[in-house]
């Protein structure tokens, strides 16, 4: 099949979460299913710092170090090719309609893998920032994201119009492109693109939707007649998820009970009328790992391999993690960890009121971590005074991810809501048992005691509240002071299968049945 995946966000090119892990994987696993591949995605600043570091590491592979130029001018020009190399420049010339401007862009191409074409969108005048939606700094969302956004929409659009492969799926990812099934629709209908091809929507977080005021639709450069509550407004706005909903010929998200949760109104954001109302074409595929990247074994960010059945080597990770973020190097002690976007979905909160408590009991809690101000200085308080019991890191560190992960004992996630979670499966490889709330891809990727006692590998709760999560750590208490059935937890924890081929396989089942094979 020929699929044209579309994302803002691609590991390693630019991430704030688990789409850009997602995307990036589901591209790579389809391409090596023999499918033909391309993935669209902006060139942020991150993309080119991503792809100097690589032309950069090329031209010292090649050049002997005292022959490499030292003048900046000689420099950038040796350097030249060897980017060129990394993401090439492509014919192609974009020039949209924005509401009344005219928008220009270039197109930058990467062939990482047979089978595989990431095509960037450079338009250094939305893309090349600081941030990817968020000005770092202040943490405000950037002003224009609706119109870098529609753009980036519209330039999907006319890489599947137009690419000499003709992709026969389109398959969108969150708000950021959630206008592409209507403009391929409304293309199809209009201006005779046919065949066009079938659009899939994976709704990765139904909360942010782009919504904006109403004016803005003005940017689209539809006829009005798609502002209308059975397409892209909602209550007098302008809402690009809700446009994606309504005329992908497919919607997906990431885990079987979240596509469930997602038709009620708990979790449906305003949308779970509409998505009910498309409920038959709605499925639920819980992403997979890339076990290529997170793994125990051949890990360069680890100081000692392990593996299930000899965790040697996870004991020094656990020192090393504790020297490392000077926390008393102890075996005997419980270590929890987290690591995580800083925002209530994330039900960081309830970490902060069940700690309070549980600290009594001398565990140690590790959280690697950035987001929303208050929340980040609640727990570097918490550290501050409980210097010998919590470490807290505020920042984004892929490697102290891997480090906190292969350093846990056990790891915490009670999220409000979770479309999918990687961060649990990931632990469940390292041997960080999960104790996560019951609720998306957490409920459907771990196992608790009460489902299944002779393969269990987590704790789950129900309840988004402290005292929920409280009970739960004593359960990870009870489990710490039972060495063989931990032991046994663990076990079945990194024996636990979440290989991409498998989703892949889903996918592709999708994919032939949107397309009527
Ligand atoms: P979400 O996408 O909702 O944030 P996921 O669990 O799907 O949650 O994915 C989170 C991804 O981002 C994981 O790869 C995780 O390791 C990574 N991550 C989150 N916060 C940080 C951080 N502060 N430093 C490094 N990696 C992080
Ligand atoms: C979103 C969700 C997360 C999911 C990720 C990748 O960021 O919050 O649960 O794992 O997308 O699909």
């Amino acid at each position: 099949m020929r699929v044209l995946l579309a994302s803002s966000e691609l590991e390693p090119y630019s991430k704030t979460g688990g789409l850009a892990d997602m995307t990036a994987a589901l591209g790579k696993y389809l391409a090596r299913a023999g499918h033909q591949v391309g993935i669209v995605t902006p060139l942020h600043r991150s993309a080119l710092v991503y792809a100097r570091r690589q032309a950069e590491a090329a031209l010292r592979a090649r050049v002997p170090a005292r022959r490499l130029p030292r003048d900046p001018a000689r420099w950038e020009a040796a350097l030249e090719p060897e980017m060129r190399n990394v993401i090439a420049p492509f014919d192609w010339a974009l020039d949209l309609p924005l509401g009344p401007l005219h928008v220009r862009a270039s197109v930058r191409r990467a062939t990482p893998e047979p089978n595989l074409t990431i095509y960037f969108i450079d338009a250094p005048g939305f893309f090349d920032r600081e941030g990817l939606y968020l000005d770092p700094v202040s943490k405000a969302e950037y002003w224009d994201n609706t119109e870098r956004y529609l753009f980036f929409a519209k330039a999907v659009t006319n890489l599947a119009r137009y690419l000499p492969w003709q992709p026969e799926i389109v398959h969108l990812h969150d708000w950021h492109t959630g206008l592409v099934p209507l403009l391929v629709r409304h293309q199809s209908w209009q201006e005779g693109w046919s065949p066009a091809p079938k659009t899939i929507l994976t709704i990765h977080n139904l909360a942010p939707q782009g919504r904006c005021h109403g004016s803005k639709y003005a940017l689209t450069n539809l006829p009005p007649y798609y502002f209308h509550t059975q397409a892209a407004e909602f209550w007098g706005d302008l809402n690009p998820l809700k446009a994606g909903l309504v005329f992908a010929d497919a919607l997906t998200t990431v885990s079987p009970t979240y596509a469930h949760e997602i038709t009620t109104p708990q979790y449906g954001e305003g949308l779970d009328g509409l998505l009910l109302q498309r409920k038959s074409v709605l499925s639920g595929i819980l992403n997979g790992v890339d076990y290529e990247t997170w793994r125990t074994v051949d890990n360069p960010h680890l100081p000692a391999a392990y593996h299930r059945d000899d965790l040697c080597g996870k004991r020094t990770c656990k020192a090393a993690l504790q020297a490392a973020l000077n926390l008393p190097v102890r075996a005997d002690v419980p270590l929890f960890g987290t690591v995580t976007r800083l925002d209530p979905q994330k039900g960081v909160d309830l970490i902060l009121g069940a700690l309070e408590e549980m600290l009594a009991t001398g565990l140690q809690y590790v959280l690697l971590g950035s987001g929303r101000p208050d929340l980040e200085l609640e727990f570097a308080d918490l550290a501050r005074r409980y210097p010998h019991q919590v470490a807290v890191v505020i920042g984004y560190q892929p490697a102290l991810a891997h480090q906190i992960e292969a350093g846990a004992d056990f790891y915490l996630m009670p999220s409000r809501f979770e479309p999918c979670g990687l961060n649990q499966m990931y632990s469940l490889r390292y041997g960080a048992i999960p104790v996560v709330r019951a609720t998306g891809g957490l409920q459907d990727s771990v196992v608790d005691l009460r489902e299944h006692a002779d393969r269990a590998d987590g704790i789950k709760f129900l309840e988004p509240t402290p005292r929920a999560l409280v009970k739960a750590m004593r359960k990870a208490l009870a489990l710490w002071d039972n060495p063989p059935l931990l032991a046994r937890y663990r076990y079945h924890g990194m024996s636990a299968d979440f290989s991409w081929e498998r989703s892949v396989r889903a996918y592709e089942d999708l994919y032939s049945r949107v397309l009527g094979h």
